[in-house]
C-alpha cells in the first residue's frame, strides 16, 4: 500500500477524490490537509470533516488545517458557484464533530514526510499554497517525499478559469511555480486528461439510487455533472481530483510524458498558465505530465469503488 497524504479544498470532485482514496486498497491515507480554494478555509474544513464522516474514516486519521489563502496574493473568489452553495453542490451532509489536528498542515506534512523518508506520496488537489509553504519552510521534508501528484494546469488545452489557466494554478500561481520548479518528482494531472475522462450523468444517477454514502456520492456527482453539462454541453463531468487519486492507485490509467514545467505568474492574460517543456534534457526531466487517459477504465473504477460504499 502506498502511504499518501491528501491536500484538498472540497469541492465536489475533492469529496469524490477522498471517497475514492478511502475505498482504495492500493493506498493508505495517512491524513487529510485542507487549503482554501473552491471555498473559504472554514467551509473547506467543514466539508472535509463531513466527507470523512460519510466515508466512516476513523478519528485517528488526522484532518489538519492549512493556509486560508495564497502565499503571495489575495484569495481569488469564484463568481460562479461551480461547486454549488457551500462547496458541496448544496447537498446538506450531517454536521461533524470531528476534531482538527492541533498542528498546522505545513508542519504536519513535514513531520509525516520526515518520519518515512522516500515513502510518502503527497496528492495535492487544491491550490498549491500548503505544498509550496512546506517546500519553503521544510525543504528537507520536501526532499523526503516520494512524489507529489498534482491536480492542476492545462498544458496543451484551454484553461477553465481563463483561456490560459486552470483554477488551482490560477488561485496561487506563485505556489504552483515553487512546486513545479522544485526539482522534486512531480506528476501533473491537468485538464489535458481530466477533460478527456468525463463521468456520465447516467452513472451518477445509477449511483444516487444506492443506499448510504454511495447514494450521497451519486447525488453530489449528479448536481455537479448537470451543472457542467448545462454550462458547456459536455457529455459528462471531469471529476478532476478523483483522477489524481486514480493516478496513484492505477498509474497506467494515464499516459505520461516527461519534461519540466513552470507557471506564469505575471502575464496580463496568462497568469496561472502551466508552461510545460518537453524539450528538457534527460537529467532535468523531473516532471511527468498526463497526456492521455483510459476514460472508460477510469469511469468503471470510480463507479465500482463508490458503489462499494452501499455495502457498508
Ligand atoms: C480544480 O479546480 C477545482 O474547482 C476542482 O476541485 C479541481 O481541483 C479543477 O480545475
Ligand atoms: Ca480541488
Amino acid at each position: 500500500r502506498t502511504p499518501v497524504a491528501i491536500d484538498c479544498d472540497p469541492g465536489v470532485d475533492d469529496a469524490v477524490a477522498l471517497l475514492l482514496a478511502f475505498a482504495s486498497p492500493e493506498v493508505e491515507v495517512r491524513g487529510v490537509t485542507t487549503v482554501a480554494g473552491n471555498v473559504s478555509l472554514a467551509d473547506v474544513e467543514r466539508n472535509a470533516a463531513r466527507v470523512l464522516d460519510l466515508a466512516d474514516v476513523p478519528e485517528d486519521v488526522p484532518l489538519v488545517s492549512g493556509l486560508d489563502g495564497p502565499i503571495a496574493r489575495r484569495r481569488h473568489l469564484r463568481d460562479e458557484p461551480v461547486h454549488g452553495e457551500g462547496g458541496l453542490g448544496g447537498i446538506d451532509l450531517p454536521g461533524s464533530a470531528r476534531r482538527r489536528h492541533p498542528a498546522h498542515a505545513v508542519d504536519w506534512l513535514a513531520a509525516q514526510a520526515l518520519a518515512a523518508p522516500g515513502e510518502l506520496t503527497l496528492i495535492a488537489v487544491g491550490p498549491l499554497s500548503n505544498v509550496a509553504m512546506l517546500l519553503r519552510r521544510h525543504p528537507e521534508a520536501g526532499a523526503a517525499l516520494r512524489e507529489i501528484v498534482v491536480m492542476g494546469g492545462a498544458a496543451f488545452v484551454q484553461g477553465n478559469i481563463t483561456p490560459a489557466a486552470e483554477f488551482n494554478f490560477y488561485c496561487d500561481p506563485e505556489a504552483a511555480r515553487c512546486v513545479l520548479e522544485s526539482g522534486l518528482p512531480v506528476r501533473i494531472v491537468g485538464l489535458d486528461v481530466t477533460r478527456a475522462a468525463l463521468f456520465p450523468l447516467t452513472a451518477a444517477e445509477e449511483l444516487s439510487a444506492l443506499p448510504g454514502a454511495a447514494g450521497v456520492a451519486g447525488r453530489l456527482l449528479g448536481v455537479y455533472t448537470r451543472r457542467v453539462i448545462a454550462a458547456s454541453g459536455a457529455a459528462g463531468s471531469p471529476v478532476h481530483d478523483a483522477l489524481a487519486v486514480a493516478a496513484v492507485t492505477h498509474p497506467d490509467l494515464i499516459g505520461w510524458e516527461s519534461g519540466s514545467a513552470t507557471v506564469e505568474c505575471h502575464g496580463e492574460y496568462t497568469r496561472g498558465a502551466l508552461v510545460a517543456d518537453l524539450r528538457t534534457p534527460d537529467r532535468e526531466r523531473t516532471t511527468r505530465i498526463g497526456r492521455t487517459v483510459d476514460a472508460e477504465r477510469f469511469v468503471r473504477l470510480l463507479t465500482e469503488r463508490l458503489s462499494g460504499y452501499a455495502d457498508d
